[in-house]
């Protein structure tokens, strides 16, 4: 009846569209930035992780990467705990961005070590081979601070003299990695190995060689990057003369050292690869 009458139709869907529209994207601009949804370990950011941040959006990293973790299985397996709104409180613009060429990074802080995002930053396919992120080796200039002051109190962040004067002979890279670093990592959410879900901690191949050849795989794969090829240390310490139990390379490796930069690896390899990588690192530790 009512696609007979077509100008009222049209103005009836225009309703229905606006309505949708002031839902799903007005409202939440205004919400985001509410002192009410404050969470009280959230800090603004630091003058040296502001200018990071300005960087970050002058090379556009946002097209490829997304600053936000859905309430989705899938999304919290991969990336950590889900994103709150009172996290992104002191994002004007926020990152969120709509578009995962490259993973997300709102929980990148604290998941690598710094060392290992300024080898990353200059040359991504040294530590993961297959990576088609461009290099960002030209961040290395240095960090041009003339404007930091005026937009620290533009957005008012607090900031002191000396840490404003700290920032010279910082490079663009450094600041880079300071945002990073800061990204996620206010509210404390990373779950370090937990004895309980761990259950009988025996190596289930021990003195088992044919696994070697899928520990040694993993490692190639997932480890080699920050520990070296030949386990002599790189990012992370050596591995090659580690006097270690089984057990402790098991925990180690499902928990990771959250503040040291080790990552957890639990989710993501499970616990039959891990032992079979502690098999590895034990059978290259006995010669
Ligand atoms: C062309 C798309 C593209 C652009 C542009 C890009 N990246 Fe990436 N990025 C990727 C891909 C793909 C990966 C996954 C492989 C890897 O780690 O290199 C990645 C990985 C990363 C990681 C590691 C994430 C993790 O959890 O391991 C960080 C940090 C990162 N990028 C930061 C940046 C920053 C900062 C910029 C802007 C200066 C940027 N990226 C620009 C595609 C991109
Ligand atoms: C992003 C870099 C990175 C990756 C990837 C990584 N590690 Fe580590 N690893 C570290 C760092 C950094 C430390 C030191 C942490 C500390 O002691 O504070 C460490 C510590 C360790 C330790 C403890 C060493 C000791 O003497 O106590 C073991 C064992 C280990 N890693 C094994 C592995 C294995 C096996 C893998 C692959 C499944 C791996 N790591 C992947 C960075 C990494």
């Amino acid at each position: 009846m009512l696609e007979k009458k077509p100008v009222i139709f049209l103005l009836l869907a225009t309703v229905v569209i606006l309505i949708g529209t002031a839902v799903t994207m007005i409202a939440p601009f205004k919400w985001i930035n509410d002192p009410k949804l404050k969470i009280a370990e959230v800090k603004p950011y630091t003058a040296l992780q502001l200018e990071g941040r300005d960087i970050y959006i002058r090379e556009g990293c946002n097209n490829c990467h997304t600053q936000t973790v859905r309430p989705l299985l899938a999304d919290v397996e991969r990336y950590g705990e889900y994103s709150k709104v009172g996290e992104f409180i002191y994002d004007q613009p926020h990152l969120w961005g709509s578009r995962r060429t490259g993973p997300d990074l709102a929980r990148i802080g604290g998941k690598y070590p710094d060392a290992w995002h300024l080898k990353h930053m200059v040359d991504p396919q040294s530590m993961v081979p297959r990576s088609n992120m461009p290099k960002y080796a030209f961040l290395q200039r240095p960090l041009d601070t003339s404007l930091t002051e005026k937009k620290m109190k533009a957005l008012k962040f607090p900031s002191t003299p000396a840490e404003l004067a700290a920032l010279t002979g910082k490079s663009e890279l450094d600041a880079m990695v300071a945002y990073l670093q800061k990204l996620g990592s206010d509210i404390p959410w990373r779950k370090s190995a937990q004895a309980a879900v761990l259950g009988d901690l025996k190596n289930p191949f021990l003195d088992n060689k044919t696994v070697l050849p899928e520990g040694k795989a993993i490692y190639e794969k997932e480890c080699a990057q920050c520990h070296g090829a030949d386990l002599k240390g790189g990012v992370g310490p050596s591995l090659a003369d580690m006097d270690k139990p089984d057990s402790y390379i098991f925990k180690t490796l499902f928990g990771g050292i959250p503040a040291g930069g080790m990552p957890a690896f639990g989710d993501s390899l499970g616990k039959d690869r891990i032992w079979k990588v502690a098999s590895f690192l034990k059978s290259r530790q006995a010669h």
